[in-house]
C-alpha cells in the first residue's frame, strides 16, 4: 500500500494541507506544536481506526470550523483508490465514491502501523498493554480472532458474576460447566496468540538486530515457562481445565477468575534481560519499534500489501546508528517519520523532507 496524495481541510490545526509524499522515507520536521503528529493522525484515520492519541472525533475538527474533511489517494490491490473522511459529530468514510457502513470497513484496505511515544507503555507497563497489542494485531490479521476473543471474555465475565456472589448463589455444578467452556475457549486463544508470536518473532529479531547493529539479542516469547510451544490445542485445553479447577479456592476467595489467558503476558527481553525491568530508554524504544515493524511485516505477508509505517517522535533517545538504520535501511516500505531535531536529517541518504509550521506543510 502506498499513499500517493492527501488533502486535509480544517483538520486539527491545518486549514488546508495538500501533499504528495514519496514512496520511501518521508521525514516531517518542525518545532513543537506545529502539527507534525496531527499529520500522522490524519493519515492513520484512513485505517478506519480511532485516533491513536485516544482523542474524540469532535476534537479532530479545527476549532471554529463545522467539520473536517480528509481525502487520500493510495495505491493498493494493484490500483489507485480514493478515500474521503468527513468528521462532524461522527466520522464517515467513503471509498471510491461508495459510503461505508462503518469506518472499520477500511480494515485490510488501508494498512498502517503507528509508533507513538505512548506505546512505550507496551514495554514499560503492565501485561495488559502487551496483551492489547497482541489481541489488536491478531484482529487485523486473523478475521476469526475477534470472535474467539469475545467468546472467551464473555465466559470469564459470566464466571466472575457467579464467583462474585458465591456465598449467596454459589453452585459447583454451574461453576464446573463454566470451567469446561472457559478451558476450551482459553485453548483457542492461547493457540492463536502463540502462533502469532512465533510469526512476529522472526521479523522482530531480524529488525532489532539491524537496529542495534547486531550488538544486542532480542527475544519475545508468549508465557515461556508454560511450554505452550510443544503442546497441541487439546493438551492446552486439558492444562487449563486442571489449572482452573485447582484455582477454585482462590477464585471463590477473590470473587473473580484469578487464572487464564486474560492474565497472561508476552515476555520481551533485550540482551538476555527483561526489557521492562532492565532496558534503557533506547532499548525499550527499540523493542517497541521491533514489535511494531514485525506487526507490519506479518500484516504485509498476510494481505500482500505492506502497510505504511508511521513513526511519531521516534528519534529522540536513539543513538546515531539506530537513527541511521530507521532512515536508511527500511527499503521497500513507505515510512513517515516526525522529528524536532534537524540534526538527524543530515543522515538521510534517500527520501523526502517536509517542514510543518503552524499547520502549513512545505517541502524543504
Ligand atoms: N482541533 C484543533 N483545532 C485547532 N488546533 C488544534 C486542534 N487540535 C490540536 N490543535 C493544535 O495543534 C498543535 C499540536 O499539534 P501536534 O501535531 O501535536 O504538534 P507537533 O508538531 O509537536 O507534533 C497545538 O498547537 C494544538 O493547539
Ligand atoms: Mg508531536
Amino acid at each position: 500500500m502506498t499513499v500517493k496524495e492527501c488533502k486535509f481541510l480544517d483538520f486539527r490545526n491545518m486549514s488546508f494541507v495538500e501533499w504528495q509524499p514519496g514512496d520511501g522515507v518521508n521525514v516531517i520536521c518542525g518545532q513543537n506544536a506545529q502539527g507534525k503528529t496531527n499529520l500522522l493522525e490524519g493519515l492513520w484515520l484512513f485505517t478506519g481506526g480511532k485516533s491513536f492519541r485516544g482523542s474524540k472525533d469532535a476534537e479532530l475538527v479545527k476549532i471554529g470550523s463545522p467539520r473536517a474533511r480528509l481525502q487520500c489517494t493510495f495505491e493498493a490491490d494493484g490500483r489507485e483508490q480514493t478515500a474521503d473522511i468527513q468528521i462532524e459529530k461522527r466520522r464517515k468514510i467513503t471509498l471510491n465514491g461508495v459510503a461505508l457502513s462503518s469506518p472499520t470497513k477500511m480494515t485490510g484496505l488501508f494498512g498502517a502501523v503507528v509508533f507513538s511515544p505512548d506505546h512505550l507503555m507496551m514495554i514499560k507497563g503492565s501485561p495488559d498493554g502487551r496483551r492489547r497489542f497482541l489481541d489488536a494485531a491478531l484482529c487485523q490479521v486473523k478475521p476469526g480472532y475477534i470472535k474467539t476473543y469475545s467468546e472467551y471474555m464473555h465466559i470469564v465475565q459470566q464466571r466472575n458474576a457467579l464467583l462474585k456472589d458465591w456465598f449467596r448463589f454459589g453452585d459447583d455444578t454451574i461453576l464446573e460447566a463454566w470451567n469446561k467452556r472457559m478451558s476450551a475457549a482459553a485453548a483457542e486463544m492461547v493457540v492463536a496468540r502463540r502462533d502469532y508470536v512465533a510469526r512476529l518473532r522472526a521479523y522482530a529479531t531480524e529488525f532489532y538486530a539491524g537496529l542495534s547493529s547486531h550488538k544486542e539479542k532480542f527475544e519475545i516469547d508468549y508465557e515461556p515457562e508454560k511450554g505452550y510451544e510443544s503442546l497441541s490445542k487439546d493438551e492446552i485445553a486439558a492444562y487449563w481445565e486442571e489449572t482452573i479447577a485447582a484455582a477454585r479456592q482462590a477464585d471463590v476467595g477473590a470473587g473473580f477468575s484469578t487464572v487464564g489467558p486474560h492474565r497472561e503476558d508476552l515476555s520481551v527481553s533485550v540482551a538476555e534481560l527483561s526489557a521492562r525491568a532492565f532496558g534503557s530508554q533506547g532499548q525499550q524504544r527499540s523493542a517497541v519499534l521491533a514489535l511494531k515493524m514485525a506487526e507490519a511485516a506479518v500484516l504485509g505477508e498476510i494481505t500482500g500489501e505492506r502497510p505504511a509505517i508511521l513513526l511519531d517522535d521516534v528519534m529522540s533517545e536513539l543513538d546515531v546508528d539506530r537513527q541511521n538504520y530507521l532512515m536508511n535501511h527500511l527499503a521497500g516500505w513507505q515510512v513517515f517519520i516526525t522529528a524536532c531535531d534537524p540534526s538527524a536529517l543530515g543522515r538521510l541518504s534517500k527520501g523526502r523532507v517536509f517542514r510543518m509550521e503552524s499547520g502549513n506543510l512545505s517541502e524543504t
